[in-house]
């Protein structure tokens, strides 16, 4: 096992789309590892759906938001196929952040962990207690809100609200 200090790691998830959330996420993980990639899987949801944003719409929106949000420009986002840890090893990252907002993120989360651990014993997961300010915020609440036409706004970054009422309407 090794003991080499980790300086790049990896913030994956399906971000579809980001929301505030996800970027109070990705902010503090810039604080604490001087290289972050943000890493948006290809595939299908956890509940085994596809996506509503296609892959290129949901990385362009990360990098908008980025910038829309302020956050340090030397933030990559990078679209993924496959397992996460083979991903995360062709980067060189040593670590994969996520979020955590209530109890049932966290057997979800713990799963995920292991099984990368079996996968790849030296990446080390890592996780942020997300702000309680976004603690009900996620991509489905904000979808079916947006999608019953009722204001999003305060939930997602302004891009990412532009998208949304293009899709949906109001
Ligand atoms: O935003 P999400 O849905 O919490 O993100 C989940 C994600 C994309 C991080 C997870 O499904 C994932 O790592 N997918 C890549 C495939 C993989 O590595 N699977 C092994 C763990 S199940």
């Amino acid at each position: 096992m090794t003991s080499d200090l980790i300086t790049h790691v990896v913030v994956p998830g399906t971000f579809d789309p980001v929301t505030l959330g996800h970027i109070d996420v990705i902010r503090r993980t810039r604080r604490l590892f001087p290289r972050v990639t943000v890493a948006v899987a290809a595939s299908a949801n956890k509940h085994g759906r596809g996506t509503t944003f296609s892959l290129e719409e949901r990385v362009d929106m990360i990098r908008e938001a980025l910038v829309c949000e302020g956050l340090p420009d030397d933030i990559e986002v990078e679209p993924f196929t496959g397992l996460l840890v083979e991903f995360a090893k062709g980067l060189g990252a040593g670590g994969v952040v996520k979020g955590l907002r209530a109890m049932t993120d966290f057997e979800y989360e713990l799963q995920q962990a292991d099984l990368n651990s079996h996968l790849s014993p030296d990446l080390e997961s890592v996780f942020v207690m997300s702000n309680p300010q976004y603690g009900y915020v996620s991509s489905s609440i904000v979808r079916e809100i947006a999608s019953m036409g009722s204001d999003v706004s305060t939930l997602v970054p302004a891009n990412v609200n532009a998208r949304l009422l293009e899709r949906y309407g109001r």
